[in-house]
C-alpha cells in the first residue's frame, strides 16, 4: 500500500485562515502584529524564505519589517539592530535569519534577542523552556511537524522515534516535542554508527539531514510515519531528505516542497501571535 502523503499545504492554510481571523480581532483591539526579520548579506536561499515570510505576514493582515544589512556588517552593527528592536514596542515578535556570514558571533546575536520576542525558539531561554517542559517559544518547524501530526491523527505515544539530524533549528527541539509527547525518543547524528538498524525499528522518523535522498526505502519499517525536513537544490529543482520511493512502504509521507515547509511559515505567525498575547494583548 503507497503511503497516505500528508498535505502540509492543507493544513497550513487552516492555520493561516484562523491565524488571519485572530490578527483581525487584535489590529480592532488596536493592536497590529509586527515580525521584524534581520537579514544579513545575500545568501541566495536565506532572500527567499525572508520573501516567503514577510508574504505570509502580508497574507495574514501583519505587519512586517525586514531590515537588511551587508554581507561585511559589524557585530556592533548587527548588535544595535536588534537591542533597537528589542526596545521597539511595535515590534512583536523579531526573527534573525540564518545562517550568518561566518565573522558573525551566531551565539552572541541570538543571546541578545528579546526571550519574549523570540519567535524562533533559539534563545537559550527558550530552549531551556522546552527542555524543562515550560512554557516558551518554540522553533517552528518542529512545532510545525507535531501539528502535522496531530492534524493527521497520528499517534505519538509510546512510539519509538526516531530524529535523524541534530541542529538547534530542528533535530534537538524535535526530539524534545516529541519526548514531550511521550514518544521514546532516538536522536541519529552524522556520527551515528548503524544508523540504517536504528531507523528500521521507528514507528516514526523525522529527517533532518539536510542530504537530498538520505532515507531510502531499506530504512524504512513498513507503516512507518517519515516526516521530511529537508530542503535540498538538485538541478534546480527542490527535493526532501527521503527518497520518494520511501512512499511504497511507509504509513504516511511528507510531501518535498508541501509538506513540514508550509508549516514553519504557519508557525511563525503563531508564534508572532503568541508574542503579542505575553505582552498583554
Ligand atoms: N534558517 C533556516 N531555517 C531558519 C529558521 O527557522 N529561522 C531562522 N531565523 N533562520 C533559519
Amino acid at each position: 500500500m503507497a503511503a497516505v502523503m500528508i498535505d502540509g499545504r492543507a493544513v497550513a492554510a487552516k492555520w493561516k485562515e484562523e491565524i488571519a481571523g485572530q490578527t483581525r480581532e487584535m489590529i480592532e483591539r488596536g493592536v497590529t502584529p509586527h515580525l521584524a526579520v534581520v537579514l544579513v548579506g545575500e545568501n541566495a536561499a536565506s532572500q527567499v524564505y525572508v520573501r516567503n515570510k514577510e508574504n505570509a505576514c502580508r497574507k495574514a493582515g501583519m505587519g512586517s519589517t525586514v531590515i537588511r544589512l551587508e554581507e561585511d556588517c559589524s557585530q556592533q552593527a548587527l548588535e544595535e539592530v536588534v537591542k533597537g528592536l528589542n526596545q521597539d514596542p511595535a515590534v512583536h515578535g523579531i526573527l534573525v535569519q540564518l545562517p550568518l556570514p561566518a565573522h558573525l558571533d551566531e551565539a552572541a546575536v541570538l543571546r541578545l534577542i528579546d526571550p519574549d520576542k523570540d519567535v524562533d525558539g533559539f534563545h537559550a531561554m527558550n530552549s531551556g523552556r522546552l527542555m524543562n517542559g515550560q512554557k516558551g517559544f518554540v522553533p517552528c518547524t518542529p512545532l510545525g511537524v507535531m501539528k502535522l501530526l496531530e492534524a493527521y491523527d497520528i499517534p505519538v505515544r509510546g512510539k519509538h522515534a526516531v530524529v535523524i539530524g541534530r541542529s538547534n533549528i530542528v533535530g534537538k527541539p524535535m526530539a524534545m516535542l516529541l519526548l514531550a509527547a511521550d514518544a521514546t525518543v532516538t536522536v541519529c547524528h552524522s556520527r551515528t554508527q548503524n544508523l540504517s538498524e536504528i531507523v528500521r525499528q521507528a514507528d516514526i522518523v523525522v529527517a533532518a539531514v539536510g542530504r537530498a535522498g538520505f532515507v531510502t526505502k531499506d530504512m524504512i519499517k513498513p507503516g512507518a510515519v517519515v516526516i521530511d525536513v529537508g530542503i535540498n537544490r538538485v538541478d534546480g529543482a527542490i527535493v526532501g531528505d527521503v527518497d520518494p520511493e520511501v512512499a511504497q512502504k511507509a504509513g504516511y509521507l511528507t510531501p518535498v516542497p508541501g509538506g513540514v515547509g508550509q508549516m514553519t511559515i504557519a508557525m511563525l505567525l503563531h508564534n508572532t501571535l503568541e508574542a503579542v498575547r505575553l505582552h498583554g494583548w
